[in-house]
């Protein structure tokens, strides 16, 4: 387990309701989470990871659980509305106990599905960045860790395409995924960024954000974006740092670069991002 997050345990049973000490701030939240057996401590873990597009947005929502746990704990991150009984299907068929929907940043260009989600599977729980000032029933912040049985991704801040964006990475040890991965949102996507135009975005952060939290990651690490519009699926920060035709520039050349773009107004903006504040439900009284 990790060195850098105090559990207190209530119960002995696999599922509990636990006290969990984030290490950075000090806050101390009522989180539900699981135990961790000793024979999962001395065991490789086993990822079950699937990849999942949404085509008319062109966006990636990921879907990760720990098989070894005997409630094999998932995630969801990025979901999309539109497809969320196709990714709860999925959950429903792998056997699978969905405990979050995450997401990376507050979208702009399309509504997520966590909300939609909450509304399908009593229990579940949303998170997204403190940062983001959105709603959630969760938030992180940079050196918090998200747990799902023995694996867990590390959050680490990236703003630029947004103030509140958020790259999860997975845990560093012989216990966790190898080679790592990090699910970089709109901050760092295969051969490209996200636009620094709106929401807070600032292309002196961005540059920043992905040298200092992406680039400083084990070359081998995986790179899962958000959106893909080429059809790449994965790169490796080794890849993007040597060929990413925006990001491997000097800082003023990546300034330059963004600054002249000449992109047009994101036709889902103004529905998607006040929707997404409110974790995709603007139409529905929910509990946020
Ligand atoms: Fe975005």
């Amino acid at each position: 387990m990790a060195t850098e997050l105090e559990i207190h345990f209530s119960t002995s049973s696999s599922f509990s309701n636990f006290s969990i000490l984030l290490p950075k701030p000090n806050i101390f939240l009522p989180f539900k989470s699981y135990t961790t057996s000793f024979s999962a401590q001395i065991m490789p873990c086993k990822l079950i990871f699937r990849q999942l597009f949404e085509k008319e947005s062109s966006t990636y929502t990921y879907l990760l659980a720990d098989s070894l746990h005997p409630d094999k704990p998932a995630l969801l991150i990025d979901p999309v509305d539109r497809t969320v009984d196709r990714d709860l299907a999925l959950v429903k068929e792998l056997g699978l106990k969905l405990i979050y929907a995450i997401n990376t940043h507050v979208h702009a260009d399309h509504v997520t599905g966590s909300g939609l989600i909450k509304t399908k599977v009593p229990g579940v729980k949303s998170i997204i960045s403190k940062a983001s000032n959105a709603k959630a029933d969760l938030f992180v912040e940079p050196g918090d860790n998200i747990y799902i049985g023995d694996i867990h991704l590390e959050v680490r801040a990236t703003p630029g395409h947004t103030l509140g964006c958020i790259t999860y990475v997975t845990g560093d040890g012989v216990d966790q995924p190898q080679p790592r991965m990090a699910f970089t949102g709109d901050a760092l996507l295969i051969r490209g960024c996200g636009r620094t135009d709106f929401q807070g975005g600032s292309s002196d952060k961005l540059y920043d954000s992905v040298h200092s939290q992406i680039f400083t990651l084990p070359k081998d690490t995986l790179v899962y974006p958000a959106h893909d519009y080429k059809g790449f699926t994965v790169s490796t920060v080794w890849e993007e740092m040597l060929y990413n035709p925006r990001l491997s520039k000097d800082k003023e050349t990546f300034k330059n670069i963004m600054q002249n773009l000449n992109l047009s107004y994101p036709k889902m903006i103004d529905i998607a991002v006040p929707s997404n504040m409110v974790c995709g439900l603007q139409e529905t009284k929910s509990d946020f």
